[in-house]
């Protein structure tokens, strides 16, 4: 058997010894007599498959107690908007663009609320990072938001560029996340799909700190509210949310 060179920025190739796992398994999960794709979502075993991702990623990614670990769906495109639905509360927020992805984030963002461009190096044709100069920061701002690697562009933040701006910062890292070590504490909000970095598509991970949940207006949808999904975590039952009453 021979495998392909995969050089795409997604999906991701997995290691040999994943995929035959998962081959070994896919009869009879750890004795619970189906695969992984006929259990129950509600159930035990499947909590301990969440569970064990979760740990898994947190000894990894060396996440602090204080950041919750969100598996959601709909894609790093679903972020740009469930990002100001949740985190702007009424208020603005800034967005560095650096490259395509950085862009539709702050367009998308643009229907959500108010937010504004503080920096962006469209003019050179994205080919680097805006200089200290070129970033007017809001010190009010509700969050700051980058995406430290650009996949089309090829921009990325290296990790020494990262500064307290005194404003949550959150970070689209879809395409380098796990590539590197990564100082989580420095960020309000993390967000990847799945697909580039860790594995197959059809989730998306987001790490948020605790501080950042509950600020969501309650008219936007319940499934879109980070605070829910934070309550009902890897047990959360898709027809039985938690509704907080505000
Ligand atoms: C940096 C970055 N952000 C966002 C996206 C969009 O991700 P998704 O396809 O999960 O919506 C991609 C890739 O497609 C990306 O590379």
């Amino acid at each position: 058997m021979s495998r392909i060179w995969n050089f795409s920025a997604g999906p991701a190739a997995l290691p040999e010894e994943v995929l035959r796992q998962a081959q070994e398994e896919l009869l009879d999960w750890h004795g619970a007599g189906c695969s992984v794709m006929e259990m129950s979502h509600r159930g035990k075993e499947f909590g301990t498959i969440l569970g064990q991702a979760e740990a898994d990623l947190r000894e990894l990614m060396g996440i602090p107690e204080q950041y919750k670990v969100l598996f959601l769906q709909g894609g790093a495109t679903q972020q740009f908007a469930q990002i100001p639905m949740n985190l702007l509360a009424g208020r603005s927020a800034d967005y560095i663009v650096t490259g395509s992805w950085s862009k539709k984030a702050f367009k998308e963002a643009q229907r959500i609320g108010n937010v504004r461009c503080a920096a962006t190096t469209e003019s050179s044709g994205f080919a680097r990072l805006p200089v200290a100069e070129e970033i007017k920061l809001d010190p009010f701002a509700a969050y700051l938001h980058v995406c430290t690697n650009e996949t089309i562009h090829g921009v990325e933040i290296p990790a020494e560029r990262i500064a307290d701006t005194g404003v949550p910062l959150v970070a689209d890292m879809s395409s380098h996340i796990l590539s590197r070590p990564v100082n989580v504490e420095k960020f309000g909000l993390i967000y990847a799909g799945a697909q580039k970095n860790i594995g197959p598509s059809g989730v998306t991970l987001v790490v948020v700190h605790r501080d950042l949940l509950g600020m969501a207006p309650l008219n936007i949808p319940t499934v879109m509210d980070y605070a829910v999904m934070a309550e009902n975590g890897q047990r959360r039952k898709s027809t039985n949310f938690v509704f907080r009453h505000r």
